[in-house]
């Protein structure tokens, strides 16, 4: 059976900064996971020679799959992160305290919450809906390096979680989640590559 692997890109800068958003590099933390994951990668899936990489448009993931070479990498706007729209760019703190009303409405319904001029997370969900018949069509096993929001929901679908929890659903840095999907159902492992 093919395994999806799950990550999420190594640490921003902005994750660094407590920002949302944004289109930033790695930081030297985000720069280390790129290598591990690249050796976990490399060794992983040694001998599957149609295996292929995906990643966001955004250049943190782009930075993270840099050092994988060996296998197609293909570039998705639908694995972009969840567009926080006028929020773009600040600190949950800011928002706090400069947008009041959003911030708590955001808090009473984080999955229906629509960012101004952003998406909220039923967006995203629905903008998922072509990679995931495209990740079912696979043979071979995939690399998905994303962002947060994304990989909610897409574990969620894989591990057939309930849409209300896929806004608090744990991804955190740095660690892979590889689901394999077999006769007796989705099978799960999770390697944190660091601390
Ligand atoms: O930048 C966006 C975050 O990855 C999404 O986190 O939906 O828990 O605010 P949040």
């Amino acid at each position: 059976p093919r395994p999806i692997l799950l990550t999420r890109h190594g640490e921003s800068q902005d994750n660094v900064r407590g920002r949302i958003g944004g289109d930033s590099v790695l930081s030297e933390a985000g720069e280390i996971y790129s290598k591990k994951l690249t050796n976990f990668v490399e060794k992983r899936l040694k001998s599957e020679k149609k295996a292929s990489i995906w990643t966001s448009t955004l250049q943190r993931t782009i930075l993270t799959a840099t050092p994988i070479v060996g296998f197609p990498k293909i570039q998705w706007r639908a694995l972009d992160e969840i567009n926080s729209g006028v929020c773009d760019g600040m600190g949950y703190d800011e928002i706090k305290r400069n947008m009041p009303e959003e911030y708590e409405s955001r808090n009473k319904d984080k999955l229906r919450y629509r960012y101004p001029r952003g998406e909220s997370y039923l967006d995203v969900i629905q903008r998922l809906e072509p990679v995931i018949i495209e990740l079912e069509r696979q043979r071979a096993p995939v690399v998905v390096i994303s962002h947060q929001a994304v990989l909610r929901a897409l574990y969620a679908y894989f591990a057939d979680r309930p849409l209300k929890e896929i806004p608090s659903i744990e991804v955190p840095l740095h660690t892979i989640i590889e689901i394999q999907m077999g006769v007796a159902g989705v099978q799960e492992k999770r390697y944190k590559l660091m601390d």
